[in-house]
């Protein structure tokens, strides 16, 4: 049988696949396999879309698909539209930003950007090199290039989708032919971004494409992997590892999973449903003049975003009720400034007005997951997976405030209570090969993957060595995991560790010192080959981290400061040098 076309609307490694698989099929199989997929189409209603009689050939265009990815959202929707566009006809390549050489774009004819907003108005860790150059002056020109840009981000952030409107903004300055208009998305993207690849798709694929290329719906869409659904988990230990005397609560939470724990990697995360704080919600509708509605409490306790006021909420409180005062705040400019540190109950007793449900409610987002790093490995831990959950409590504009699912685990989960997660794999914070060296910098709950990477790397008898910074507050009450830690020093699961406790001493001293000063060491492991990751406050400590490691190439091999930068770069690019901050 002659062989599958690279013309047909596959990927390389698809046709290959189908190659080998249809290639040598016997004459019955082949006839057994046009009947099923017929019959599989049919019977999910796309009729329309049966396989045709094989019309000539035609080479598929291209599209390329960047994205700008930290957490995986965006690297997701990049798959999402290369399906879609394989579908349509479209020959689709997608390209991490971490990875983009921009000279790469100028051959583009056609481009799909979606980029997410991390830090405070920042590109996530990876695409920082790539987005620079893109914003510099050396960017390629891109006269005539097709683009459309989705942009996601978290309206809690003041900088909302700042990355992808500037990317937009920056194609078309660059001569690119803006033919699909940029949205802005939330975290509940899901389905308007469904919406977004739909339209985009259509809009990138050439007229004829439809008649000419042979479109194949293999009906529906496909299961997602069980290991990636929401489950529910058993708490079988929740144990704060802060001393009493502490200023800190950091909850070692263990979970048990009845048919088997999602199977994670070290590096990867846990996303965890949390419920909001029922005292919360109560003074929330006291104030609005609902409280007696118990079908509203329960939602909101249950599934609303309830504490984040943007500036979306104070615009859409100002439209529903047309308080004046919240009129003049928008309308003076002084809305952004207001809303700093403060909450949605402030907006709504700072300006009170009559509420009904339905006005309160549209004043509100479902209530999101919160993303922890899993703590474990199951090659040592078995069927649990576990977290490290600092609580996130502070005072602001008068009022004791909580973080919703850091409290909703300190004080309310208990041990032998449920909670619902789901995995969400990190593949860009993995280990190496057993026999390379790893350098970890986690303070605070940035030590969590840690010491899942310790113990994989106990229970696979790794060779390379591994040595780990870690600081918090005090020795005494904040020292994370330090039997663990002791123990695997001991069991030569760690090699090294090196501690920074910022209130120990007069003057701070944190992480970064400590990389400073065993900078020549620590040159020598990266030019032996070592990995570099860094967890934990994406702020100030990454950024310090950063700086002090090209101080360090910078002093220990006598560089000028854009040497050791190009250094550190390097290492970046080799994926040596990895983050996972938040
Ligand atoms: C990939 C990833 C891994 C993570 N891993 C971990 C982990 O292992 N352990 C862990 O504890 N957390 C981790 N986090 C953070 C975690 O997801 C939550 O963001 C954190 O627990 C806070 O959530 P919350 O619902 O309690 O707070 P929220 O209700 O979301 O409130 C947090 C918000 O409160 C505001 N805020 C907080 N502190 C202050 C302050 N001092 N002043 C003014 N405003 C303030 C900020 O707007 C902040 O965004 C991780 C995040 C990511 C993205
Ligand atoms: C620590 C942190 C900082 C963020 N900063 C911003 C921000 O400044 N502006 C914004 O619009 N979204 C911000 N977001 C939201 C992300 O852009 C959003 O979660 C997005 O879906 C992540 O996409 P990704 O998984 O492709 O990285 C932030 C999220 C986190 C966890």
């Amino acid at each position: 049988m002659s062989p599958i076309p690279k013309t047909a609307p596959f990927a390389d490694e698809e046709i290959d696949l189908l190659n080998r698989v249809v290639g040598t099929a016997t004459p019955v199989q082949r006839a057994w396999l046009a009947g099923f997929l017929a019959g599989l189409d049919a019977s999910t209603g796309g009729a329309h879309a049966l396989v045709q009689p094989a019309a000539p050939a035609r080479p598929a265009e291209p599209l390329t698909i960047a994205y700008a990815s930290e957490s995986g959202n965006s690297e997701k929707l990049a798959g999402d539209i290369a399906k879609s566009a394989r579908k349509n006809g479209l020959k689709p390549t997608v390209i991490d930003m971490a990875d983009l050489d921009l000279a790469a774009l100028t051959s583009a004819k056609k481009l799909v950007f979606i980029a997410a907003t991390w830090g405070e108005g920042d590109p996530p860790a990876r695409a920082v090199r790539a987005y620079n150059e893109l914003m510099g002056e050396g960017a390629p020109r891109l006269d005539g290039v097709e683009f459309g840009v989705l942009a996601l981000g978290d309206t809690a952030y003041a900088e909302f989708c700042l990355v992808g409107k500037k990317i937009d903004e920056r194609l078309a300055a660059l001569g690119g032919k803006r033919v699909v208009d940029r949205v802005d998305l939330d975290l509940d993207f899901a389905e308007p971004a469904a919406r977004w690849i739909g339209d985009a798709v259509k809009v990138l694929t050439p007229p004829n494409a439809g008649g000419r290329v042979i479109e194949v719906d293999f009906g529906g869409k496909p299961a997602a992997p069980a290991s990636t659904d929401i489950i529910e988990a058993e708490i079988t230990e929740h144990v704060d590892l802060n001393s009493s005397r502490s200023d800190k609560e950091t909850i070692h939470l263990a979970l048990s999973f009845e048919n088997g724990a999602p199977a994670y990697e070290p590096g990867d995360s846990l996303d965890l449903y949390p419920e909001n704080d029922p005292v919360y919600v109560d003074e929330l509708l006291k104030l609005a003049g609902l409280a007696g509605d118990e079908r509203l409490r329960s939602d909101f306790i249950k599934s609303r975003d309830v504490t984040t006021l943007s500036l979306k909420t104070v615009e859409t409180y100002a439209e529903k009720t047309g308080h004046h005062y919240v009129k003049a705040l928008i309308a003076d400019g002084q809305a952004r400034d207001w809303i700093a540190g403060r909450q949605l109950i402030d907006l709504i007793a700072t300006f009170p007005i009559a509420l009904d449900a339905e006005k309160l409610r549209a004043l509100t987002r479902p209530l999101a997951p919160r993303a922890y790093s899993i703590a474990s490995s199951r090659r040592e831990v078995g069927d649990e997976a576990h977290l490290l959950i600092s609580a996130v409590r502070y005072d602001s504009h008068g009022r004791a405030r909580k973080g919703v699912a850091s409290n909703f685990v300190a004080e309310r989960l208990k041990r032998g209570g449920r909670v619902r997660v789901k995995l969400k794999p990190n593949k860009h914070f993995a280990l190496p090969a057993p026999d390379k060296d790893v350098i970890m910098v986690g303070p605070g709950t940035g030590v969590a993957p840690f010491r899942a990477f310790v113990q994989e790397r106990r229970a696979t008898e790794a060779s390379g060595r591994s040595w780990l910074f870690f600081g918090d507050r005090t020795f005494t009450h904040d020292f994370l995991y330090q039997l663990d830690w002791q123990d695997a020093l001991k069991d030569g699961a760690l090699t090294r560790m090196d501690v920074a406790f910022s209130r120990d001493t007069p003057e701070k001293i944190y992480v970064q010192h400590k990389l400073w000063d065993r900078r020549a060491e620590l040159v020598e492991w990266l030019e032996g080959g070592a990995y570099f990751y860094v967890c934990g406050d994406a702020k100030a400590m990454a950024k310090d981290v950063r700086a002090a490691l090209v101080r360090a190439f910078a002093d220990v091999n006598a560089l000028p400061p854009e040497a050791a930068e190009q250094a550190v770069v390097t290492l970046e690019r080799e994926k040596r040098y990895l983050q996972d901050t938040y």
